[in-house]
C-alpha cells in the first residue's frame, strides 16, 4: 500500500453473517477511524438484517456505522461492485478455500476464519497465492492475539526464557447436540471436522507460537463418545517439535456447554507459563524458576507496548487484536502475527492427526501429499 493508500479508510466487507461475524462486526465498528463496512454477503438474505440487530446494542454510533452498508447474496457480484481492501470470509469451513481464492484473485487482503481450509494443499496454495499477489492473509486464531501472548512469544524467541521442555493443552470446548443440529454443515468431515478441527485448531496453533517451533511427527487417537455428529467429540495425541520438544493435546467437545475451558502450559528451563480461558474467565500465570509468578510484569510491559485501551479491547474481544494487526501489517507491509503460514502449518497438524488415527502410527509433519478429511469416514468412531 503506497502512503496516499495508507491514509485513507480500508474498505472492508464480510461474507457469512452467522455467529462468529457478530465479533467481526463489534472489531471493525471500534476502528472506524481506520475501517469501513461497506458490505454484507449472505446467501440467506435475511441474515445480515439479523446480524446487524443482534450487534446493535454494542456498537456506538449505530446508524453512522451501518449507513454505507450494502448488502449482497452473491459475493463475486459484492467483490465487482464494492472493490473491498479487505475481506472476511465467515462462511462455514468447508467453503474457505474457493471463496478465499476468488478473493485473493480479485486483488483483496483476507481475513479467513480458522481452519484456514479442510485440506492442506489448499492451505499452502492459499498463503503462497498471498505472498505472490503482495496480499496479507489474517488467519481468525484469536489465542495468539490475547494479552501478553506475543510477549511470551518474543521472550520464548530471544531465548530470555531458555530452552523449552514441553507443552500441554486442553480444549474442552462442550457443546451439545443442538449445536451440531443447528447447521447441517457442523461436525461433519467435509465442511467443518471434529473437536480437533474446528474447536482444537487454533489452539495447536498457539502452542506452536508461544513454543516457537513447528512440529515434526503427530501420533493421535479419536472418538466419538456422546455427541450426535459424523466426527469425533474427543481427541488426544503428542506432537513432536522440530526444536526437541514435545507438545500433548486433548481437544474435546464432549464436556458440559456451560463449562468450556482452553488451558495452555509451557515448561521452559526458566519459566511455567500458564493461560486459561474457563467459563470466559482468563487467567495468567508465568512463574519463574523460584516461583514468582512474572505474570503482573508482563501485564505492564504490555501496557506499555500496546497501551491500555487496546489491552481492554482485545481482551474483551480478540478480533480486534486481528483486525488491528491486519491493518497495521497492510500498511507497513509487514506480515500479520497470525499470517496465512500459520493457518497452513495448523491445518497440516490436525490432517497428520487425522491421518495417524487411520494409519494407526504416527506420522511426520509436513504431510507430504494432499490429505483427503472425507476419508476420516472409514473410522469407527462411535461406540
Ligand atoms: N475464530 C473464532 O473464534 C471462531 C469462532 C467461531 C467460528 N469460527 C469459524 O467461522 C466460520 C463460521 O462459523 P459460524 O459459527 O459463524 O457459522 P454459521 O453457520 O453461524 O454462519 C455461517 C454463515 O455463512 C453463510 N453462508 C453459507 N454459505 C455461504 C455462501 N456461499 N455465501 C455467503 N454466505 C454463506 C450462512 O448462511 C451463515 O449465515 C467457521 O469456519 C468456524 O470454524 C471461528
Amino acid at each position: 500500500m503506497d502512503s496516499q493508500a495508507s491514509a485513507r479508510k480500508l474498505k472492508v466487507a464480510i461474507i457469512g453473517c452467522g455467529r462468529v461475524s457478530a465479533k467481526h462486526i463489534r472489531a471493525i465498528s471500534r476502528m472506524s477511524d481506520r475501517l469501513e463496512l461497506c458490505a454484507l454477503v449472505d446467501n440467506n438474505p435475511d441474515a445480515p438484517a439479523i446480524l446487524l440487530k443482534s450487534t446493535k446494542k454494542k456498537i456506538k454510533h449505530f446508524s453512522a456505522f451501518t449507513a454505507s452498508i450494502k448488502n449482497y447474496y452473491d459475493y463475486k457480484d459484492m467483490l465487482k461492485e464494492v472493490k473491498p481492501d479487505v475481506v472476511a470470509i465467515t462462511v462455514p469451513s468447508g467453503l474457505h478455500y474457493a471463496i478465499a481464492k476468488d478473493c485473493l484473485e480479485f486483488g483483496a487482503n483476507i481475513l479467513l476464519e480458522k481452519p484456514m481450509t479442510m485440506n492442506n494443499e489448499s492451505s499452502r496454495e492459499l498463503y503462497e497465492l498471498a505472498d505472490r499477489k503482495g496480499l496479507k492473509i489474517a488467519m481468525g486464531h484469536i489465542y495468539r492475539y490475547f494479552p501478553i501472548v506475543s510477549l511470551l512469544h518474543d521472550d520464548m524467541a530471544s531465548g530470555a526464557l531458555g530452552k523449552v521442555g514441553h507443552g500441554s493443552v486442553i480444549v474442552r470446548w462442550g457443546h451439545d447436540d443442538d449445536y451440531y443440529h443447528q447447521a447441517a454443515w457442523r461436525g461433519t468431515w467435509k465442511n467443518d471436522g471434529g473437536a480437533l478441527m474446528n474447536q482444537s485448531v487454533h489452539a495447536l496453533d498457539l502452542m506452536c507460537y508461544l513454543m516457537n517451533a513447528e512440529p515434526i511427527a503427530v501420533h493421535g487417537m479419536i472418538a466419538n463418545r456422546f455427541r450426535d455428529m459424523e466426527a469425533e467429540d474427543t481427541a488426544m495425541g503428542v506432537y513432536t517439535l522440530n526444536n526437541g520438544a514435545l507438545c500433548q493435546i486433548e481437544g474435546t467437545t464432549a464436556t458440559f456447554p456451560n463449562d468450556q475451558e482452553a488451558s495452555f502450559f509451557i515448561n521452559a528451563e526458566k519459566a511455567a507459563i500458564r493461560i486459561s480461558l474457563h467459563k470466559g474467565k482468563p487467567s495468567y500465570s508465568v512463574l519463574n524458576p523460584k516461583g514468582k509468578n512474572l505474570a503482573f510484569k508482563y501485564l505492564r510491559r504490555y501496557i506499555k507496548k500496546f497501551g491500555l485501551s487496546y489491552l481492554i479491547n482485545v481482551a474483551k474481544n480478540p478480533h480486534y487484536g486481528i483486525y488491528t494487526d491486519l491493518y497495521q501489517s497492510i500498511v507497513d507491509q509487514t506480515s500479520p502475527i497470525a499470517d496465512g503460514k500459520s493457518g497452513y502449518i495448523a491445518v497440516d497438524m490436525v490432517l497428520g492427526f487425522y491421518q495417524s488415527v487411520l494409519q494407526k502410527n504416527e506420522v511426520a509433519l509436513p504431510l507430504p501429499q494432499s490429505f483427503d478429511i472425507e476419508q476420516m469416514s472409514e473410522v469407527q468412531l462411535h461406540q
